[in-house]
């Protein structure tokens, strides 16, 4: 009986309020890339210092490579409360209903990473984050990845060069008329599943910064790859909404410090992870790197123009002005 007692004691101990509250906060943090790329630094750098502004109260746990959710099920995970973060690529918003997200796959709409921030840190910036509040989805910060190149193994130089090929392209409808234009077949695939599906020639070719073909490999299954820096890879991070307004309000300031830290590091090591990333593939041997001439160049731009006017009442045409006017801010 005594036992008994003792056994009860203890276990009334173990749920009161106090044992619960000394248990830390798990922080869920998933994503689709492998751990040596910007964004998989990124993320082990936000779990480093929320832990330790908030002196352990929360814990991040960090799962890299699709390891949990891929593409679009962490979305619906997080919208659920089965993770607390991701930071999807700025691409991969449509399917939630915020197609806005997608003028950022407008090709060249970004003449430099310094334009990058005026529009990150900016009203549109904002204005997409209110965007999502209305999915139960908080935005709390923009990272960089960087600009992306083309691989298939057929060199790709000129338009001409894309006709019939099949590419895989992220879930974004402006990457699908991208490929379109080109004279190529888009096919929308997970990131998971990309290497596979070029190895078997599921698809032909694909795009993607440097920094995601090389540490996924890519680059050993394609021939070619051009440096045509066409369009930009770049994430929203995000949180389940009512998660993070249910945090205690210190907490949730020594994460947003961590979060701010971490977008810091973040953006300054994007460029030279994929610079590192695009010298790596160069020394493999296994894939020829294209530079394009300015004539060539001239005519990816040319044949992609048409994207901006097709895209324009998806996107709204205002979105494309108001991204245009804050880029054009910095660059003049
Ligand atoms: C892709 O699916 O190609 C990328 O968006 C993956 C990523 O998160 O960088």
């Amino acid at each position: 009986m005594r036992k008994l007692l003792l056994a009860a004691a203890l276990c009334a101990l173990a749920f009161s309020p106090a044992a619960v509250a000394a248990d830390p906060i798990v922080i869920k943090f998933s994503h689709v890339v492998a751990p040596d790329t910007p964004k998989g630094k990124a993320s082990e750098k936000f779990k480093e210092l929320a832990e330790k502004y908030t002196n352990g109260k929360v814990k991040v746990e960090v799962y890299h490579n699709s390891i949990l959710y891929k593409d679009k099920e962490e979305i619906e995970a997080l919208q659920l409360g089965a993770v607390q973060m991701l930071a999807p690529s700025l691409a991969k918003f449509g399917p939630l209903g915020a197609k806005e997200f997608e003028v950022f796959d407008l090709p060249y709409i970004l003449p430099s990473k310094a334009a990058l921030r005026a529009v990150t840190d900016g009203p549109l910036g904002k204005r997409l984050f209110v965007k999502l509040e209305s999915k139960g989805i908080t935005g709390l910060a923009y990272w960089d990845n960087g600009f992306k190149v083309m691989s298939a193994n057929r060199p790709l130089r000129m338009p001409a060069d894309f006709q019939g090929l099949k590419m895989r392209i992220q879930s974004s409808k402006v990457l699908e008329a991208q490929m379109r234009a080109l004279g190529a077949i888009p096919q929308s695939l997970a990131f998971s599943e990309v290497y596979q599906a070029l190895q078997t020639g599921v698809v032909d070719g694909t795009e993607n910064t440097p920094s995601n073909e090389y540490t996924q490999k890519m680059h050993e299954v394609q021939k070619y790859t051009t440096n045509s820096g066409h369009g930009y890879i770049g994430y929203a991070v995000i949180t389940n909404k009512k998660f993070w307004d249910g945090l205690p309000a210190d907490i949730r300031g020594q994460l947003e410090k961590a979060m701010k830290d971490a977008t810091v590091y973040a953006n300054e090591i994007a460029q030279k992870e994929n610079d590192d990333a695009m010298e790596a593939m160069r020394k493999s041997g296994r894939t020829e790197i294209i530079e394009l001439t300015a004539e060539q160049k001239l005519a990816w731009r040319k044949a992609l123009e048409p994207v901006y006017q097709e895209m324009a009442a998806r996107l709204g045409q205002e979105t494309i002005d108001e991204f245009q006017k804050e880029t054009k801010a910095v660059t003049n």
